[in-house]
């Protein structure tokens, strides 16, 4: 491979959408943020320099980071925060990895400004597993805010209530034309008749599992999370924040006298109702008139039949080429429920949340708190004293009927407990979405690995019987998985990669709230399963 330089210039730029303008942390001052690519094997070096008042980490998700641990940017896990007028550099090498990831800030909720597409090509002569494509197109869905970001999430945890939505959806960057004050901020993907094209879509919206769709067009998935998957057609897909989606788009055979709206909205199980309703871009065809604009239709918006019939159509490729290597045994199995829940209401504030308390969210009742230094750091040269204790529990302390009602066992402990496994343990973790204050999808996000979805199902999983279904051929292998809404899924990955790496629900809310937890994976015994010591510019807290 070859190496590939980059610099970010983290600086402040006015954007207007909705016939709003303000003042925006970017990269570069682009929104959405510069492209960055690289093919399998090279290795990237890009460079952050802070211009703006904010601290600002970056992270590259999905990349696995293979001993490179101090490049993977969530700030007080791997790193101190890069803060006003300091610069990092982000070195690692890209390696057994091909396909649609994404960067993005992980610091606040900065992540709605600052993202972009990463894009990892196959090696040199290294063909894709379908034919070439006539174009690839990279369409990045995000949201928009009237407020400035930082007031958004600050109002969310001041209040302890739930957060302000978004005033729109965004197909890379554009609200479209069903907004009002939006016409001109619209995506079109112009199109030749007769060609297949890859569209590389990426949901970097902040809370909002997205479904889309192009009216009277059907394309075919042929990978996830920058894994290959068995192909199949649909005219209608979901994504959840943090996943990404590959599709071959197959235009008509002569160009249509018309144009095609493609559109995203939310997918959305939880209490309360907004729906802050739905981007469009436009589908055109090169040499038509488009006369007649078509719209396709899309789920209802608590639409989780299609959601588990979509993710239970999502399998590997699996064949010689790109064979699968599942954990057919597990050395270490975990029970993790995920889901919201409150805790007291601190003394000078009224809270949002039920009866007058704060809202929460956790992983085993813990509500994960970040601490004032990097874990990374800290557990590598052995000062984890006051930073972390190694005791989160491997299943719930005091298992409860977690999608029954009314909820029970809703109050959250503030911790910041890992999990330390040794190099190469088999790992299974089931995780189970609870039904507090109602019952709703988490995207559960692992910095460092890829992991199998072996399994999923509605209701309490159940330890005897559900792991006879689990599939160990073909699952699916990804970064990112939505917990089905009062459901659970099980996961299986080799703990290969040693470092500290976090896992946290992809929703900006639920993260803010303690949806986190962390792992630490051990060194080996041979030089190349140990990580090596940080670059000398990391940032200091
Ligand atoms: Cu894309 Cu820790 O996140």
């Amino acid at each position: 491979g070859i190496t590939r330089h980059y610099k970010f210039n983290i600086k402040l730029t006015n954007v207007t959408r909705l016939c709003h303008t303000k003042s925006m942390v970017t990269v570069n001052g682009k929104f959405p943020g510069p492209r960055v690519v690289a093919r399998e094997g090279d290795r990237l070096v890009v460079k952050v320099v802070n211009h703006v008042p904010n601290n600002i980490s970056i992270h590259w998700h999905g990349i696995r980071q293979l001993q490179s641990g101090w490049a993977d940017g969530p700030e007080y896990i791997t790193q101190c925060p890069i803060q006003t007028n300091q610069t990092y550099v982000h070195n690692f090498t890209v390696t057994g990895q091909r396909g649609t990831l994404f960067w993005h800030a992980h610091l606040s909720w900065l992540r709605a400004s600052v993202y972009g597409p990463l894009i990892i090509f196959p090696k040199r002569n290294v063909s894709y597993p379908f034919a070439k494509p006539h174009k690839e197109v990279t369409i990045m869905l995000g949201e928009w805010f009237n407020a400035d970001t930082e007031a958004v999430i600050s109002q969310a945890l001041q209040t302890g209530g739930g957060p302000n939505v978004s005033e729109a959806y965004t197909f890379n960057g554009l609200p479209g034309p069903l907004y009002n004050c939006s016409e001109n901020k619209t995506y079109k993907l112009k199109v030749k008749p007769g060609k297949t094209y890859l569209l590389r879509l990426i949901n970097a919206a902040l809370n909002d599992d997205l479904f889309f769709s192009i009216a009277n067009h059907t394309f075919t998935v042929v990978e996830v999370d920058a894994t290959y998957a068995k192909p199949f057609e649909t005219n209608l897909l979901v994504i959840t924040p943090g996943q990404t989606t590959n599709v071959l788009l197959k235009t008509k055979p002569i160009a249509p006298n018309a144009s095609f709206y493609m559109l995203a909205r939310p997918y959305f199980t939880g209490q309360g109702t907004f729906d802050n309703t739905t981007v469009a871009g436009i589908l055109e065809y090169e040499t038509s008139s488009n006369s007649t604009a078509f719209k396709p239709t899309l789920p209802p918006i608590n639409g989780t039949n299609f959601v588990a019939n979509f993710t239970r159509k999502l399998r590997s490729l699996a064949n010689s080429r790109f064979p699968v290597n599942v954990p057919q045994t597990v050395d270490k199995k975990f029970f993790f429920t995920v889901g919201l829940g409150n805790s007291p209401c601190p003394k000078n504030q009224t809270c949002q949340g039920p009866n007058g308390t704060k809202f929460a969210a956790s992983v085993n009742n813990i509500s994960m708190a970040l601490p004032s230094s990097a874990l990374l750091q800290s557990y590598f040269f052995k000062k984890s004293n006051g930073v972390f204790t190694s005791d989160f529990p491997s299943s719930p302390l005091h298992p409860f009927n977690y999608t029954g009602t009314p909820p029970n066992n809703t109050f959250v402990a503030n911790g910041t407990k890992l999990v330390v496994v040794p190099f190469n343990t088999s790992v299974e973790v089931v995780m189970q979405g609870t039904r507090i204050f109602g019952a709703e999808s988490h995207p559960l996000h692992l910095h460092g690995f890829n992991f199998y979805v072996v399994g999923e199902g509605f209701g309490n999983f159940d330890p005897n019987n559900d792991p006879k279904n689990f599939n160990l051929v073909d699952p699916v292998e990804r970064n990112t998985v939505g917990v089905p809404t009062a459901g659970w899924v099980a996961i299986r990955f080799h703990a290969d990669n040693p470092g500290v790496w976090f896992m946290h629900c992809h929703f900006d809310v639920h993260l803010s709230w303690g949806l986190r937890m962390a792992w630490i994976v051990l060194d080996g015994t041979l030089p190349s399963q140990k990580l090596p010591p940080p670059p000398s510019d990391l940032p200091k807290c």
